[in-house]
């Protein structure tokens, strides 16, 4: 048996909480370490998450030495990094094909067996392999492992076919250190890829255009010692938010960027939910009667986030009206659907749309997440339900979200975590 967790729902929410650092910022500014050689790069706000120890354990593995507590991480280079990823790691977690690009660049080979990551759909990595095949290395497909060469990267223009978010980040830390002007055009814009940016401006390289569409870098041969604060996580942030908000409470987030949710806060304007938003924090409560259905599209940044796509779909099964939401960044992602009208909502899928018909009232289930966000989405219909709610695949959860239930129970939720018979023995 799994782990669980027991949610008694119907309590209202209410209160602040302060967000986690972005786990999706973290985990390339960690491997952008991977560009240096005898040197130190140190990371304020890490949030304490499983994928960033999966990230941590694959650095470990190529050489360095890393030190974490407290939110603080120190990443000591050696002069020699090995270049070979271990697929127990990689297949663990998607994000780790973001060493690709640094281990090219430093070492003039890598191999990355194909990585892993949630279960939403097909996620080639063909957008990154086609970039860095533009800069000069040569990519083999053996055995399920990526082989990238070269005697020698050069700097040059890179049109990206999607603006992808992990090519972005593996071509952008590439052509840091390929000396030259690079440009990446059709680049992705999400607050993460200017983290990042940040962090290698910090390390010396010349950045400039983040967060549009077109980002140029001129590299340098070498790169230096820096210390880089993350970004508040603008996903974690909005999770909290719904959650105040389906249950009739009222949640305050501090610590972020309300610029970062500004696709999230005006569809809930659009719904009748008062949003209220200072320099660095946002409160949602919820309109004394039901809100209403809104149409909305998942799109690049600055369009509405495609991991807010199951919280909000949560959030629209209790509104008073019919809702239309397209899924446009991932295939398959309504792998939730199936879980969510277990608790009693009316959705309708049709291809990368769904139809969702709000509902008076939820009811707690047994059910099972599926991947991160899935079950983010499916702790939220618990607190908001009648009754009791179990949620299994909790494994998911932890990827993303930093004491989760310690958060949870501050702003008044009822829950318990239920061991699985593993544990138990
Ligand atoms: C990142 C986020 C993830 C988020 C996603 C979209 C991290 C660690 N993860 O993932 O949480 O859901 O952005 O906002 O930051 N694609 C290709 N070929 C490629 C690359 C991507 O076809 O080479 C497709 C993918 O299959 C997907 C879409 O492009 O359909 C978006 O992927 P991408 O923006 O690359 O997302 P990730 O960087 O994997």
């Amino acid at each position: 048996m799994d782990d669980r967790m027991i949610i008694r729902g119907g309590r209202p929410l209410r209160g602040s909480i302060t967000a986690q650092g972005a786990k999706n910022a973290a985990l390339p500014v960690m491997a952008s370490a991977l560009l240096l050689q005898g040197r130190r790069l140190i990371l304020e706000r890490v949030p304490d998450l499983q994928d960033i120890h999966t990230m941590a354990d694959l650095l470990r593995h190529l050489g360095a030495q890393i030190s974490f507590e407290g939110g603080r991480m120190t990443i000591d280079v050696p002069e020699e990094l090995k270049w070979e990823t271990p697929a127990n790691l990689v297949r663990k977690m998607r994000a780790s094909s973001l060493v690709l690009g640094p281990l090219v660049a430093r070492c003039k080979e890598a191999v990355l067996p194909l990585p892993g990551g949630c279960a939403i759909g097909s996620r080639p990595i063909d957008l990154h392999l086609k970039g860095l095949t533009r800069m000069g290395a040569s990519i083999d497909l053996e055995q399920g492992s990526v082989r990238a060469r070269t005697d020698g990267l050069s700097a040059t223009r890179i049109a990206l076919d999607f603006p992808s978010v992990g090519a972005t980040e593996n071509l952008l830390m590439t052509a840091a250190l390929t000396p030259g002007e690079s440009v990446i055009e059709n680049a992705a814009r999400e607050p993460e890829i200017s983290n990042l940016a940040q962090a290698l401006r910090a390390m010396g390289a010349y950045v400039e255009g983040d967060g549009t569409g077109t980002v140029v870098i001129r590299g340098a041969k070498e790169l230096e010692s820096a210390t880089v604060r993350i970004i508040p996580d603008r996903i974690e942030a909005s999770t909290y938010l719904l959650a105040g908000l389906m249950t009739r409470g009222e949640v305050t987030v501090n610590g972020i960027n309300p610029e970062h949710l500004g696709a999230l806060l005006s569809k809930l304007d659009e719904a009748g939910v008062a949003v209220e938003a200072s320099p660095d924090s946002v409160c949602l409560s919820s309109p004394g009667r039901d809100w209403g259905g809104v149409t909305l599209t998942t799109s690049p940044y600055p369009g509405f986030p495609t991991d807010v796509q199951p919280q909000i779909m949560a959030a629209l099964c209790m509104a008073d009206g019919t809702s239309v939401i397209h899924e446009s960044v991932f295939d398959s992602r309504y792998v939730h659907v199936e879980e969510f009208r277990r608790m009693g909502c009316k959705i309708d899928i049709q291809g990368n749309t769904v139809v969702v018909i709000g509902v008076p009232k939820l009811t707690g289930a047994e059910v099972r997440a599926s991947d991160l966000r899935a079950g983010a989405a499916l702790i939220l219909m618990g607190l908001a339900a009648e009754g009791e709610t179990s949620v299994c695949g909790l494994n998911h959860v932890w990827r993303g979200y930093e004491r989760l239930m310690e958060k949870m129970e501050s702003l008044g939720a009822d829950m318990e975590f239920v061991p699985g018979s593993e544990r138990e023995e």
